[in-house]
């Protein structure tokens, strides 16, 4: 009797160890949101052109004349998710009307921020990288240089601007 107690305690004691490491370190797959997710550099939109929407990701990547931003999309209101407007050439939300500009910065409307973004590395064709800086501002990409791989981290979101 005393064996088998010992070992429901051991059994127990280790699943909730298991458990713990689990929860507190989750891992997600490349391409799967909370991961790091490959975007093809071919497929980067031109400079200054309307960003492209990365559904599976849940981001926008904007290209402005700045550089590169990973944009999240949900919107810092009540998590909608607004949509680029050619015509007006902004972000817009359907739900209440928060509008942000390519860069994810606030117009107008009930929104208290920002877009938020994601952090994000290019890898240029030289070896070189340049990272999201902690303020998520736009990345600059010389143009002198070719970039081989875009990785945005759907994992490390950094909060968007303030008005
Ligand atoms: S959810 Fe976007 S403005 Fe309210």
């Amino acid at each position: 009797m005393y064996y088998i107690w010992g070992a429901s305690i051991a059994l127990l004691l280790g699943q909730a160890g298991a458990g713990f490491v689990w929860f507190t370190f989750p891992r997600f797959r490349e391409g799967e949101f909370g991961g790091i997710f490959p975007y093809n550099p071919a497929d980067l939109p031109s400079t200054g052109a309307a960003p492209e929407w990365v559904a599976a990701g849940r981001f926008h990547i904007s290209n402005t004349q700045d550089g590169l931003l990973a944009l999240y999309g949900v919107c810092t209101h009540l998590g909608c998710l607004p949509k680029w407007t050619p015509s007006n050439v902004r972000f817009e939300c359907p739900c209440h009307g928060s509008k942000f500009t390519a860069y994810g910065n606030y117009i107008e409307g009930p929104a208290p921020r920002g877009l938020d973004r994601f952090k994000t590395t290019i890898v240029f064709l030289d070896g070189t990288t340049a990272e999201t800086d902690t303020d998520g501002g736009p990345i600059p990409i010389p143009a002198d240089k070719s970039i081989a791989e875009i990785r945005v981290d759907t994992g490390a979101k950094i909060t968007g601007p303030s008005h």
